[in-house]
């Protein structure tokens, strides 16, 4: 039986404590000289401010208790055990495994976990030396330069999102791209312009069932071909041996991959118990693996494992992903937030609120605690973002003076990887700035005072104040490397966790994308001209349907 948090004495408290709560950042700052230091924290490499939230020792405490009530340690401790915690699916749920020594131990269900973790780890290792080298060639003997990923959700988000954010450290030569989308302007812009000879498609998929990818997938093999054969490069050679050498596939169903046509030798393997948005650490990372290489890959997963062992033995007022998880419970539960910025100040990652949109919502977005009870609070905060500076000029604004309370993680590195000078400028300097800046801005604001004291014009006085009060989290790191990567990743794996743990719900299965992929299917009929199945919709997606044939002819 999940606990519902309403019903402990620390939600009561922290009840109590939001229903008269005022904070005026400006103040607190003056009087508590010890804030900033006090609130700010260390997990690997990253250093952690969330001195500008809208909290007190007061909220912190009722928000440890309310973790302490729910048992948040335990479930963390059942997680990393390989206990079945993804209840609906009867599965345990052990990415956390993926980056674990090999020294380590860990066995569930009789299964060597961390002895097959490593095996299936050097079998993608092998793989990817072997593209970075040139030993692998494709069916005319050339080198592969361009390496495709085809999967949707967790098996393109992640690779995708890892591989913009460590472009640098990509093999000159070499370039990675993602189809995703079943939309057919996604596969033919990504392979209009590349030699079948030289391509190489990866498709990962979880479950090898999922439309998107094997529509993709069964489109490329069909791209592969027929460019070949036109090339004359299939004078005398089976299709298949033609696959086999641009076809790999990454999933948990390598008896489904073999039936796809593709060589199980050429087949890496994950396992149940990663789920699709924890799996970038996974096989599913091979696109990132060739890119970067196995000394970097090694790298990207000590930075998980950096912030799993933070996670897992640092003390909870310390503990970096449950301060923030709860401080997102005192956000949505109590202070009425309904949504989240991720605002990157590091163009790299700009796929990473993206990355963070599926992490966080498929799964914190339910409305049954894990014994199927019914919720009557809120979970699941909406998680959208940008990078700055170009946010800043966009959606900024409502941030700083709309009325909506919006928490904001802001991310910048201190070494830029790019240090250019514009004049006297260092750039990124000035790109920082504006990180240090916008976070002020929004904590402390500009008072009516300040802006008359500038000489505005009366009547434009109230457009021009700031109210401040705008709750953000600083986090920094020395620079983008795969090891602060990988912390990044984790810190905000497990801020989900804490989030699933206090709401009581199964943050580990994904109902919710069901129903649509079902009626996809039973309306296919109906948009290729079956009258019965068009008779059989609703008026309104008649009409669309409708609206699709007459345009369409
Ligand atoms: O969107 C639902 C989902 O199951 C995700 O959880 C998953 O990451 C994605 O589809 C892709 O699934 P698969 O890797 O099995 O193709």
């Amino acid at each position: 039986m999940s606990i519902d948090p309403t019903t402990t004495a620390a939600w009561q408290r922290l009840n109590d404590i939001a229903e008269t709560f005022t904070i005026d950042l400006r103040e607190v700052f003056e009087n508590e000289p010890a804030r900033a230091s006090a609130l700010s924290f260390e997990a690997g490499d990253l250093y952690v401010d969330m001195s500008k939230n809208l909290i007190t020792d007061e909220v912190i405490d009722a928000l440890l208790e309310l973790a302490g009530e729910v048992g948040v340690a335990d479930y963390r401790a059942k997680m990393f055990a390989g206990d079945k915690i993804n209840v609906t699916e009867d599965r345990a749920v052990l990415h956390t495994a993926l980056r674990r020594e090999e020294s380590d131990e860990l066995t569930v269900d009789g299964q060597d976990v961390i002895a097959d973790v490593h095996a299936e780890l050097a079998k993608v290792y092998e793989f990817a030396d072997k593209v970075r080298s040139g030993e692998w060639v494709g069916i005319t003997g050339k080198r592969i330069t361009h390496v495709v990923n085809i999967g949707i959700g967790g098996s393109d988000l992640g690779p995708k999102m890892a591989y913009e954010a460590l472009k640098p450290y990509v093999q000159d030569g070499l370039q990675c791209r993602f189809v995703s989308n079943i939309d057919p302007s996604d596969i033919y812009e990504n392979t209009v312009d590349l030699d079948p000879e030289t391509t190489l498609f990866i498709i990962a998929s979880k479950t090898f069932t999922t439309l998107e990818t094997l529509t993709n997938a069964r489109l490329a093999r069909t791209w592969l071909l027929d460019k070949l054969r036109a090339a004359g490069a299939l004078d005398g050679v089976a299709d298949n041996d033609a696959v086999a050498k641009h076809f790999v596939a990454v999933s948990t169903a390598l008896d489904k991959v073999a039936d796809f046509g593709i060589d199980p030798d050429n087949a890496f393997g994950f396992w149940d118990w990663v789920g699709g948005r924890y799996s970038v650490d996974s096989a599913i990372g091979t696109a990132l693996a060739v890119a970067i290489g196995a000394d970097r890959f090694e790298e990207f997963l000590s930075g998980f494992r950096a912030i799993d062992e933070h996670f897992a033995t640092a003390e909870a007022k310390d503990n970096v992903p449950l301060l923030l998880g709860l401080l997102n419970i005192w956000y949505v539960n109590f202070l009425g937030a309904e949504s989240h910025a991720v605002l990157p100040y590091a163009q790299y990652l700009h796929r990473f609120p993206a990355y963070l949109q599926q992490l966080t919502m498929e799964s914190n977005g339910k409305s049954v605690r894990a014994d199927g009870s019914y919720i009557e609070y809120d979970t699941g905060e909406i998680f959208w973002g940008e990078p700055g500076t170009n946010g800043q000029h966009a959606f900024y604004q409502l941030i700083h003076q709309g009325t909506r309370l919006i928490p904001c993680d802001f991310i910048a590195v201190a070494k830029p990887t790019h240090a250019l000078e514009d004049g006297d400028n260092d750039v990124h300097e000035l790109f920082l700035a504006n990180f240090f800046a916008q976070t002020k801005a929004l904590a402390f604001g500009k008072t009516e005072e300040e802006v008359i004291v500038e000489g505005t014009p009366e009547h434009i006085v109230p457009a021009r104040v700031f109210e401040g009060n705008k709750p953000s989290t600083s986090i920094m790191a020395p620079e983008l490397s795969p090891k602060v990567l990988g912390e990044l990743i984790a810190l905000y794996e497990h801020i989900t966790f804490v989030q699933g743990a206090v709401w009581g719900i199964d943050s580990f299965d994904q109902w919710g994308v069901e129903l649509g992929k079902q009626l996809a299917k039973e309306l296919t009929p109906a948009i290729a001209g079956d009258e019965q199945a068009l008779a059989d919709a609703d008026a309104s997606t008649r009409a669309l349907i409708e609206y699709y044939r007459g345009k369409r002819a």
